[in-house]
């Protein structure tokens, strides 16, 4: 069961509470099928949208989880924000406390940005992505998505393709899957993916070739430019010769592998650019997913049990 306050990260969390969120997420996916899309589970509770960092995917997905659950949900940008006159942070984050929320959803640049909060905030926090540290709402669409296309978690093998270094989802995924009998491969670069990686308990395959080499999910991952401070590869011309997903390449993966990616997609570097729109890709599966989980996490945290419906 979950009985936690805040969601932080996928460090720290047990297999039964991971196995308790994907459960909850998989009863939320049906209410976004039907007519009247919305259960009263969150009735009266407000959710606050805390973005620091641009998104499409995740802000506006907890906005949709939130209205699903018919909570009160507010969006805040830091660009059209107080922040543009010189207000810090914890100063943006007291004021809005100040108004009653009941949790903050929280995306920013900074690493540890959503611990922080937790510090001098009485309300609820979900890390929406903090730097290069985590995102483990998107690790676990991930997992809902392979466990609805391959039944579960134990027993395949998944190769993360690409900025492993940069990559918060990476490190989620690979925080997440660790808890499972399941071979991770982590292929890119060897500058984006230091050996040290190995500590985590995974595979390191440069060849993307080999890596590929019946995976049961490929997960690619987009080049993270917004957080790199160096030279990491020679061109992009190299980066697509070496490490772009081709057919060809696909092809050595196992026959009904799946294509996945967190988005945003850089069609023709990461991906050959019909392989997002191929009937091997889940991407939009994932997308759909994210609601679901961010409902079961906006629920789960706020005390709630699996009967959301009354
Ligand atoms: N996957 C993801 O975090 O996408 P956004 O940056 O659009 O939210």
């Amino acid at each position: 069961m979950f009985k936690r306050k805040h969601l932080l990260g996928i460090e720290g969390l047990t297999r039964d509470e991971i196995d308790h969120i994907l459960d909850t997420a998989q009863s939320m996916v049906e209410v976004s099928k039907r007519s009247v899309k919305k259960v009263p589970a969150l009735r009266g509770k407000t959710v606050v949208n805390l973005f620091f960092e641009p998104s499409t995917r995740t802000r506006i997905s907890f906005e949709l989880a939130a209205k699903r659950l018919s909570a009160d949900l507010i969006n805040f940008s830091g660009s059209s924000s107080s922040l543009v006159k010189g207000e810090s942070f914890r100063d943006t984050v007291l004021n809005l406390e100040a108004m009653h929320p009941d949790i903050f959803v929280v995306r920013h640049s900074q690493a540890g940005s959503a611990y922080y909060l937790t510090t001098f905030s009485k309300s609820s926090v979900v890390n929406a992505g903090d730097g290069a540290h985590e995102h483990p709402t998107q690790a676990l669409l991930d997992a809902l998505t392979i466990r609805q296309h391959k039944g579960e978690l134990d027993n395949l093998k998944i190769t993360i393709v690409g900025d492993i270094l940069h990559s918060r989802v990476a490190r989620s995924n690979i925080f997440l899957l660790s808890q499972y009998k399941t071979k991770i491969v982590l292929s890119g670069p060897p500058p984006l993916i230091p050996p040290e990686f190995s500590d985590m308990g995974v595979e390191i395959e440069y060849d993307l070739d080999k890596a590929v080499e019946g995976s049961d999910v490929v997960m690619m991952l987009r080049i993270q430019r917004e957080r790199q401070t160096g030279s990491y590869f020679p061109s992009l011309r190299e980066y697509r010769k070496f490490y772009q997903l081709t057919k060809k390449r696909l092809a050595r993966a196992d026959k009904d592998a799946i294509v996945m990616h967190p988005g945003p997609i850089n069609r023709g570097i990461e991906l050959m650019k019909d392989i997002a729109d191929s009937d091997k890709s889940v991407i939009l599966n994932q997308v759909s997913n994210g609601i679901a989980v961010r409902m079961a996490v906006l629920y789960l945290i706020s005390g709630g049990s699996h009967e959301f419906n009354n």
